[in-house]
């Protein structure tokens, strides 16, 4: 384990920037809307959720992209995104109705550095994953013109994240341009992940995977699926609530799927859903939070190390400077806890090497998730730890 044997200053207090779970409070007005629904749990939940929750998420994706998606049939709940990424794997790979089950080796794409699900997720569907190293100096946009054609040939599905964990890079629309293109050659599905799209630091939000295709015309969301919660938007990550919108013939496939992996969402959790789907006063303040935090930590830490604001996430994701000689992310990290008790996670612990590198090498990620004072004592004691090494 990374810091078994790390014995931690005893002498400071410990702060812990490596869990990437959101601490903000969650709105205590959202309780009422969960017990009101007690009742619900006398009956099964259908998998499709309750029209009503998924109007109101129809609600939001036309007031946050402007999009007209049917409650009908273009989408579905998912018990977050974690558990609907996983799942849409096992549902995609070597499905008959969806793909070509006789290709020699499917792949399942996926960024590198990459939230860890997909890896599993592609690995435990019977493919192989194929990792696509970022690039620091494109925004950390991932690489994708580097996969070999083979790869795409036998590629069954593409994860991307967006907003990107830990990176927090946004895909542009002339990348998502290019990943439709190569979607449509291949016939691959793309599952985007957007549980950071609420979180962001310019004026103009994320873009959409769905917006983009909107707005490339291709109305009918073809071979494409957008997966977000309410974990951080809400800061609800223990309500487990999502929904996945898209394709309507994927949908069909996913909630046939679905029906038999049992994961529909329980009543009183889809109520509450309802009402955090239908505000959005509390995710401004929410936002307003966050975009505090980071105005107050990155300049105090871009003194000492590479590192700047991203694009949207609660990540910062930085070059670690020359300790004692050596840039080594996990040598960075094991030394500031023993020395300072603050807690970062190494790059390359959230990447693997492909290619011949890991491109978290060199790298940490801070989660920015604790109180701004917390996260601000955190970023001082790191300056006089990198001045005194
Ligand atoms: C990139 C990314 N996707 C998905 C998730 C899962 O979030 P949830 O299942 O709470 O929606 C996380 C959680 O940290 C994440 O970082």
């Amino acid at each position: 384990m990374l810091f078994q044997g790390t014995e931690p200053n005893p002498k400071m207090s410990p702060i812990s920037l490596g869990i990437g779970e959101p601490r903000h409070p969650t709105p205590a007005w959202l309780k009422e809307h969960l017990l009101g629904a007690f009742d619900a749990l006398a009956s099964y939940p259908p998998t499709a959720g309750d029209l009503s929750l998924r109007q109101a998420c129809a609600n939001w994706l036309k007031s946050r992209y402007k999009l007209n998606l049917d409650p009908k049939d273009q989408i579905l709940p998912i018990t977050g995104s974690r558990e609907g990424l996983f799942s849409i794997a096992q549902t995609v790979v070597n499905n008959p109705k969806i793909n070509d089950p006789k290709a020699n080796k499917p792949y399942v794409v996926l960024p590198n550095p990459f939230y860890q699900i997909y890896e599993g997720a592609a690995i435990l569907a019977g493919a192989t994953p194929y990792y696509v190293p970022s690039i620091p100096e494109k925004n950390f946009a991932m690489d994708w013109a580097s996969v070999p054609t083979e790869v795409w040939q036998n590629t069954q599905l593409l994860y991307v994240c967006s907003p990107g964990n830990p990176t927090g890079a946004e895909v542009t629309l002339s990348e998502w341009e290019m990943l439709f293109k190569l979607s449509d050659e291949f016939g691959f599905v793309i599952a985007s992940d957007e549980c950071y799209s609420e979180i962001y630091f310019r004026s103009t939000p994320p873009l959409g995977s769905l917006e983009a295709a909107e707005k490339l015309a291709r109305h009918d969301f073809k071979n494409l699926l957008a997966f977000t919660s309410l974990s951080k938007r809400s800061n609800m990550p223990g309500l487990r609530s999502g929904f996945v919108a898209g394709q309507r013939e994927l949908i069909k496939s996913f909630l046939l799927y679905r029906t038999y992996h049992g994961s529909a969402m329980s009543g009183m959790v889809q109520a509450a859903s309802v009402a955090a789907w239908n505000d959005e006063a509390h995710v401004v303040a929410n936002r307003a939070l966050y975009r505090e935090k980071f105005a107050d930590v990155t300049p105090m830490l871009a003194e000492v190390m590479d590192v700047r604001l991203p694009d949207a996430g609660f990540y910062l994701w930085a070059a670690v400077p020359e300790i004692n000689g050596v840039r080594d992310d996990e040598a960075f990290a094991k030394a500031l806890l023993a020395q300072y008790n603050v807690t970062v996670l190494p790059g390359s612990y959230l990447a693997r090497e492909a290619q011949g590198f890991n491109p978290g090498a060199g790298r940490i990620r801070m989660a920015l998730v604790a109180e701004t004072q917390e996260c601000v004592q955190a970023a001082q004691r790191m300056v006089q730890f990198i001045q005194n090494n």
